[in-house]
C-alpha cells in the first residue's frame, strides 16, 4: 500500500447471524482502494449493503472477513479503544439525520468531539467551532437549542461537527436523505469545499445529482462492487448537468 493510499479494502466480507442461527452474507468479497484527498460516492439499490461497507471501513462494524487497512494499518488489528481514537481523531461521520443532543446548543454538541478528544482547550474548541460555522454560514444559530432551527442547518451543524477534529476522511451515509433539493445543493457546496480543502470523502447517496459532484462512483449490487465510474475532480467550468447525465447513463447500464 503505497502512501497516496488512505484506505484499502481486500476481500472485504461481512455477514449477520440471524437469531435462527443461520448467517447471512451481506458483503461478497469487496476489493477498493481509496486515495487520499478523493472524493468517492457509494451508490446501489436499497439493501445493497452501502451502509454496512460504510461501517466496516470506518472501524464503526467489525469485518466477518478480508481486511481493511486505514492509513497503513489494518483496522482488525487494533484494539476497541484505538478503534475509537482513530476514529474521533483521524474520521468525522454525517448521516441522514443529524443525531445533535437536545441538551446542549449548536455550537455546544459541535465542540463535543473536540472536548472528548481534549487536545485543546475549552477557549480553542469554542473558536474552532465558530470558524466552522461561520465557513457553512449558520453562526447566527450557535445559541440555539437544536429544536429552533432547519433540517438543513442542522446538517451543516453535524457537517461542523464531523470536521471539528480536523480528520482525513469524512464518511457520509445519504447526508441529504431528508433534505429538500435547495439545501441538498447547499450541503453539497460545502462537501466539494471541504474535499477542495484537502479532506478525502467517502459519502453514500442514491442520488445522481448528489453523486455527480464526486470524483468517483462505485456501485455496490447484492454485495459486490460491480462497476466503479470516474468522472474526474468537479471544476467550475464543467456543469453539473453534463456530469449527471454522463452519470446517469452509465448507472442505467448497471440496472439503477
Ligand atoms: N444487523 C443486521 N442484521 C441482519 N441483517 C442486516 C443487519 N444490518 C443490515 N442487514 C441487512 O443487510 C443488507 C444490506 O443493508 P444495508 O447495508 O443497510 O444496505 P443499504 O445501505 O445499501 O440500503 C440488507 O438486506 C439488510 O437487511
Ligand atoms: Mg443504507
Amino acid at each position: 500500500m503505497n502512501d497516496t493510499v488512505i484506505l484499502q479494502a481486500k476481500s472485504l466480507q461481512k455477514s449477520y447471524q440471524l437469531s435462527t442461527g443461520e448467517s447471512v452474507e451481506i458483503l461478497k468479497g469487496i476489493d477498493l482502494e481509496i486515495q487520499k484527498g478523493e472524493f468517492v460516492a457509494i451508490m446501489g439499490q436499497s439493501g445493497s449493503g452501502k451502509s454496512t461497507l460504510l461501517y466496516c471501513i470506518s472501524g464503526m462494524d467489525q469485518v466477518s472477513g478480508g481486511s481493511v487497512m486505514y492509513n497503513g494499518k489494518e483496522i482488525q488489528t487494533l484494539s476497541d479503544d484505538e478503534i475509537s481514537q482513530v476514529r474521533l481523531l483521524s474520521m468525522g461521520f454525517v448521516f441522514q439525520h443529524s443525531y445533535m443532543l437536545k441538551d446542549f446548543t449548536i455550537k455546544e454538541n459541535i465542540m463535543l468531539p473536540a472536548l472528548k478528544a481534549g487536545k485543546v482547550s475549552k477557549e480553542q474548541a469554542a473558536q474552532n467551532a465558530r470558524i466552522r460555522m461561520e465557513r457553512v454560514g449558520i453562526s447566527h444559530i450557535a445559541d440555539s437549542d437544536i429544536t429552533q432551527v432547519s433540517g438543513g442547518q442542522l446538517q451543516r451543524a453535524a457537517i461542523c461537527r464531523a470536521l471539528i477534529n480536523q480528520p482525513a476522511v469524512l464518511f457520509a451515509d445519504e447526508p441529504t436523505g431528508a433534505l429538500n433539493s435547495r439545501s441538498t445543493a447547499e450541503i453539497m457546496e460545502i462537501f466539494n469545499q471541504v474535499n477542495a480543502a484537502g479532506t478525502t470523502i467517502i459519502m453514500v447517496t442514491h442520488d445522481v445529482k448528489v453523486a455527480a459532484r464526486a470524483d468517483k462512483v462505485i456501485y455496490l449490487e447484492d454485495g459486490q462492487l460491480r462497476q466503479e465510474y470516474r468522472l474526474g475532480k468537479w471544476n467550475d467550468a464543467e456543469t453539473l448537468q453534463s456530469r449527471e447525465a454522463n452519470l446517469f447513463a452509465w448507472l442505467q447500464q448497471n440496472g439503477f
